[in-house]
């Protein structure tokens, strides 16, 4: 049921406060502002040398966010690698490593031949999935469910977000159980993500202006998004999110890397979407920002009131954010670019629910 939604899709982008609450409430300890140690750990965080995370699309991304968390928070190696690629190329895996798998549906051939190789090989599982029965959830030592309830739009949000929450909360526990953070710096980043959902309604209050600026986007040839750091996985998820529903070509990078090729693209007919939020990268992001600028790329600046104040004049449109503990910034800049998508497709006129050439599950491989 759309319920007074044009599309599930917008029902789904506008559920994310709540199915994020509900996401952290099993993981979450309001009362004591930590995680939850789960009751059994079928292993032991501290021994772990390595994670190895696989998925397909939108959850790899979700994947390649928590790759930052886990190196950052628990100082624990994290290699992302997308499963289709992954499960043919024989990866040696060490001793004592933890193999996640990011799936909303549970179902994803490629996901789960990437799981058989772990378990094959010794690894300990832990699925982060959205549907409890599936099979991927059935065949991993552990499941960390993400509670977004049914997502019918083929182009996932709500799942993505989900299994970002999931993953943050998991990453703060493996650093609590790893000694790698304090009590109190584990509590700071519990507040952070409980502000979250609220955060994301602040956001979801400008969807009116969101959909003018992705008028303006609607009838280029190609986009380009670039971010940072946790933002860089953002940068690709809305270049897919753009793709599969407006079918306009878009491509994400980390904004170092564009002076190394894709710059190249750059002229006055390239929207360029800058995701910047005001963190420890942000001076970088923005003279990547204002090398695009010399070169007449249309810049649609995603930032908070920092970036606001110091930067709006030097784009073409910009996007507020509230400002956010870093740490949580990638669950934020989701909604906007996820928004970007949805308003330009809507624009467009696209079958935004049921791209072509797409399925929901893709059970083969
Ligand atoms: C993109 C999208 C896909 C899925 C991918 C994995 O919007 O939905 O990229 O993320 O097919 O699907 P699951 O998560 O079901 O394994």
């Amino acid at each position: 049921d759309k319920g007074n939604h044009r599309h599930f899709m917008a029902k789904e982008i506008e559920e994310q406060p709540e199915v994020i609450g509900h996401t952290l409430a099993e993981y979450v300890d309001f009362a004591e502002g930590t995680v939850r140690v789960p009751e059994k750990l079928p292993f032991d965080f501290a021994a772990l040398d390595r994670i190895t995370i696989t998925a397909c699309g939108t959850a790899s991304y979700a994947g390649l966010t928590a790759k930052y968390w886990f190196e950052r928070i628990a100082r624990l190696p994290t290699e992302v690698d997308i499963a289709s690629e992954f499960r043919y190329r024989e990866a040696p895996l060490p001793k004592n490593g933890l193999a996640i798998v990011v799936s909303q549906s549970g179902e994803t051939a490629d996901t789960l031949a990437a799981l058989r190789y772990c378990k094959q090989q010794g690894q300990h599982t832990l699925a982060i999935v959205n549907v409890p029965e599936s099979t991927i959830a059935r065949e991993s030592e552990m499941v960390f469910r993400t509670y977004a309830g049914p997502e019918i739009g083929v182009a996932s949000t709500k799942a993505f977000t989900c299994q970002l929450t999931a993953l943050a909360c998991l990453a703060i526990l493996a650093g609590k159980l790893r000694g790698t953070l304090t009590l109190e710096q584990e509590r700071e980043l519990v507040s952070a993500l409980i502000m979250a959902p609220r955060q994301m309604t602040e956001i979801l209050k400008e969807e009116k202006h969101i959909a003018d600026v992705a008028r303006e986007i609607a009838n280029a040839r190609d986009v380009l998004f670039l971010g940072r750091g946790l933002n860089y996985p953002i940068a690709l998820e809305g270049a897919l999110k753009l793709k599969e529903i407006s079918y306009i070509h878009a491509e994400g990078y980390a904004a170092g890397e564009l002076k190394h090729g894709p710059i190249a693209l750059i002229d006055e007919n390239v929207p360029v979407i800058v995701i910047a939020p005001h963190d420890e990268l942000y001076d970088k992001t923005i003279s990547n920002m204002e090398e695009v600028a010399a070169r007449g790329g249309k810049i649609v600046l995603l930032t908070d009131d920092h970036g606001m104040t110091d930067n709006e004049h030097k784009a073409f449109r910009s996007i507020r954010v509230p400002k956010a503990h870093p740490f949580v910034s990638p669950l934020l800049y989701a909604v906007p670019v996820q928004l970007l998508a949805y308003h330009a497709a809507v624009f467009i006129g696209t079958d935004v629910d049921q791209p072509r050439n797409l399925a929901k599950s893709v059970t083969v491989e």
